[in-house]
C-alpha cells in the first residue's frame, strides 16, 4: 500500500502489462537530435513518440497542482520525481491504441530506470543513444529558439551536468545488458537518420 509505486500500480498497472507493448528508450544529451529524430521515426516505423519533456511541459500549461513544481525543476534543469513523470507516461500509453512507443527523454536517472521498470513491468526493446559533443549540442539549444525556459546558457550547463552525473550511467547500465544501439549523432540529420534506419529496419522485420 502506501508508496506511489504501489498506488500507481494498482490503478495503471493492469491495463498496460495485457497490452504487451513494445517500447525503445530514445536518450541523449540535451539538443542530441532525439526529437528531431523521434518524428522520422514515427514516420517510417509506425511508432508513437512520447517525449517525457514535452509530456511535463504539457503538464504544466494544463494547471495541474504540480504545475509549478514542475516548472521549476525545468527551469534549474533538475529531473522531477519519477512517480509523476512515470504517471504521464503511462496515461499515454493507455489513451493510445498503438503497441509500439518510443520513449524520449525518460529514464533520466537511476530512480528513473527502477521506478519505471517496477511499476509498468516494461523492459525496453533497445536503448537508442545519440552521441553527441557538448559543443555542437550547445551550438544546437542555443540556436534552436522553440521559446523554452532552458535553453539559456545557465540552464543549459545545469542540463549538461544532470546528463554526465545522472543519465550516462543509465545508459552504461543498458550498455551492460547489451541493450545500446549507439548513433553518431553530431552528422547532419539526414545521415543521423540513415544510421537510425539501419538500427530499426532489422527489428522492424523480426517482429513483422
Ligand atoms: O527532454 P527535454 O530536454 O525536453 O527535458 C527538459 C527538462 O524536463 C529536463 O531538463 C528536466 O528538467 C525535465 N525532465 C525530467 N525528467 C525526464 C525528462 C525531462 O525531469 N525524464
Ligand atoms: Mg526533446
Amino acid at each position: 500500500m502506501g508508496t506511489a509505486v504501489d498506488t500507481a500500480k494498482e490503478v495503471n498497472g493492469s491495463s498496460l502489462s495485457e497490452k504487451k507493448l513494445t517500447v525503445v528508450f530514445v536518450l541523449g544529451g540535451p539538443g542530441s537530435g532525439k526529437g528531431t529524430q523521434c518524428a522520422n521515426i514515427v514516420e517510417h516505423f509506425g511508432y508513437t513518440h512520447l517525449s517525457a519533456g514535452d509530456l511535463l511541459r504539457a503538464e504544466i500549461k494544463s494547471g495541474s497542482e504540480n504545475g509549478t513544481m514542475i516548472q521549476n525543476m525545468i527551469k534549474e534543469g533538475k529531473i522531477v520525481p519519477s512517480e509523476v513523470t512515470i504517471k504521464l507516461l503511462q496515461r499515454a500509453m493507455q489513451e493510445n491504441a498503438n503497441d509500439k512507443f518510443l520513449i524520449d527523454g525518460f529514464p533520466r536517472n537511476e530512480e528513473n530506470r527502477a521506478a519505471f521498470e517496477s511499476v509498468t513491468g516494461i523492459v525496453p526493446e533497445f536503448v537508442l543513444f545519440f552521441d553527441c559533443s557538448e559543443e555542437e549540442m550547445e551550438k544546437r539549444l542555443l540556436g534552436r529558439n522553440q521559446g523554452r525556459e532552458d535553453d539559456n546558457i545557465d540552464t543549459i550547463r545545469k542540463r549538461f551536468n544532470v546528463y554526465m552525473e545522472s543519465s550516462l550511467p543509465v545508459i552504461q547500465y543498458y550498455d551492460s545488458k547489451g541493450k545500446v544501439r549507439k548513433i553518431d549523432a553530431v552528422k547532419p540529420v539526414e545521415e543521423v537518420f540513415e544510421a537510425v534506419k539501419a538500427v530499426f529496419i532489422p527489428s522492424h522485420e523480426k517482429t513483422a
